[in-house]
């Protein structure tokens, strides 16, 4: 699979048709070959128009003066100057760019770097006319190292590929399909992928995982991702689990239109393990991660579960469905099941799972809460701050339990009306046996609004940025 972005190296000197950006920073010298600055720079500085196309040596160039600063607010203000200067690079119908960098701080450089190539993502597959885009961006060389330019490019490949998966409709990607791109990406960025098709999950009495696609006429899989770098820091495996619910129709708790137009975004926590997963491989970390996929899709039919039945999930415990639309729990219950053979260090999980979380923070950031102890939050929230995928901890005191018991059986799949990101934690919480982080990213992976910056319409591949900086800095 190919996304569609820009791609980035370096070079010694801008190609013939290549226009050219000059990152300018504020304080710091005018650029020695553009001759004397400009009248209008001053003026421009003073009224934050921070970026313009000028004319010199009959060609033209971009202009992008940074800001101050190096906190995270400000490295994000540059992404998204990357981002600026990419679509005025696009209108300009630029096939590619050389940025200048002399003199700015190598973490400028990257961010720019970043917002840019993220912004050029572009989702055209099912468009009959495409709008094509920039192809390249070139750093001038010296700017940022080899290594820091190739990573960057990674990540971006990563974060392009969870967004194609995202967005790629549920009767294309179906779960079958799914473990296929699994099976491709393993064998393309360097790690292992084991599919256990039906018979396999039906032998291991994954009763969540069966139970929610009872109502659909494709297969479920359960996926196994293992990258194992050399000499790895950790003895005990980390492992990442997905949901990969390709299609949410709420089942008999159906769904209304409205509700349904962005499930196929439902496996957006598959999509995010799998993005990591690529990185990780290709960027050779010294780590051993697990990712665990289960997915299906949610549908109606005779034989799906109705509301009021038990199912039992893989370790044994009975689980009345009261909505058969909490689905995602159920599916996730037997991989954190499944977990326990590895003897885990960590278990992170990432799931679409309430709409509760988006209301509860919005598109801005994700939830999380889990059992990992203090040192594993604070890297976390370290991460979050750098990339700026930023997420808010949530309780799970042991309160919201209650509102899990079912007078038939060992769980029901709801709690109440309040509080709803929480219970679903709360749940999950019941098939744990190790530390775990439960991240619930309905509120952002997927934009519903225009682009925002370098992030685009559809899926945004948040948080694929920020697991892999709290990988890299493990
Ligand atoms: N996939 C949805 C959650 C969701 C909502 C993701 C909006 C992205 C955007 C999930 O399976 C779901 O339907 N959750 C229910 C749970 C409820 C029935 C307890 C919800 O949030 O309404
Ligand atoms: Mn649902
Ligand atoms: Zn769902």
């Amino acid at each position: 699979m190919k996304s569609a972005i820009a791609s980035l190296r370096t070079a010694s000197s801008p190609a013939e048709n290549s226009t050219q950006v000059w990152l300018f920073q504020s304080g710091t010298a005018w650029p020695a070959a553009l001759g004397a600055q400009p009248e209008w720079l001053r003026s421009a500085w003073a009224d934050k128009r921070y970026q313009h196309f000028f004319n010199a040596g009959g060609k033209q160039h971009l202009l992008v003066m940074l800001e101050d600063g190096k906190d995270a607010a400000t490295m994000e203000k540059i992404r998204k100057a990357g981002a600026e200067a990419l679509s005025s690079l696009q209108k300009s119908k630029a096939g590619s760019a050389f940025i200048h960098a002399q003199g700015i701080a190598t973490g400028k450089v990257a961010a720019f770097a970043e917002g840019a190539v993220l912004a050029s993502y572009r989702f055209e597959k099912y468009k009959s006319k495409k709008a094509g885009g920039l192809e390249e961006l070139v750093l001038a060389e010296g700017s940022l190292p080899a290594i820091e330019v190739r990573n960057i490019a990674i990540v971006c490949e990563a974060v392009a590929l969870t967004r194609d998966l995202v967005n790629e409709p549920a009767s294309v990607l179906t779960a079958p399909q799914l473990s296929a791109i699994f099976k491709e990406c393993g064998e393309a960025s360097g790690f292992e992928v084991e599919v256990l098709e039906e018979n396999r999950i039906q032998a291991l009495k994954m009763g969540g995982l069966l139970g929610v696609n009872q109502g659909s006429d494709e297969p479920p899989t359960f996926n196994i991702l293992e990258y194992k770098g050399q000499n790895p820091k950790n003895s005990k495996p980390l492992i990442l689990v997905g949901k990969g619910v390709v299609y949410d129709t709420g089942g008999h708790s159906l769904k209304t239109s409205a509700g349904m137009e962005t499930m196929k975004c439902d496996m957006a926590g598959a999509a995010t393990v799998l993005g990591v997963m690529t990185a990780a491989a290709k960027m050779q970390l010294p780590l051993h991660i697990i990712g665990l996929v289960p997915a299906t899709d949610n549908r109606i039919s005779a034989a799906a579960v109705s509301p009021g039945d038990i199912i039992t999930i893989s370790d044994g415990s009975t689980v009345e469905v009261l909505n058969t639309d909490a689905e995602g729990r159920l599916i996730l219950a037997d991989a954190l099941v499944f977990a326990k053979r590895y003897d885990p260090e960590l278990v992170l999980d990432f799931a679409t799972l309430t709409g509760a979380a988006a209301r509860a923070i919005g598109k801005e950031g994700f939830v999380y809460m889990g059992t990992a102890g203090d040192d594993v939050k604070t890297q976390l929230k370290k991460a979050q701050e750098t990339v700026y995928e930023r997420g808010v901890e949530f309780p799970l005191w042991e309160e919201y339990a209650e509102q899990l018991k079912s007078p038939i059986a060992d769980l029901k799949n709801i709690g109440g009306a309040e509080g709803g990101a929480i219970t679903a934690g709360k749940f999950l919480q019941h098939f744990t046996s190790y530390p775990w982080i439960h991240f619930d990213i309905a509120g952002t992976a997927f934009n519903e609004g225009g682009p925002l910056g370098y992030i685009p319409k559809g899926g945004t591949g948040n948080p694929v940025r920020m697991v892999l900086e709290w990988l890299r800095q493990r």
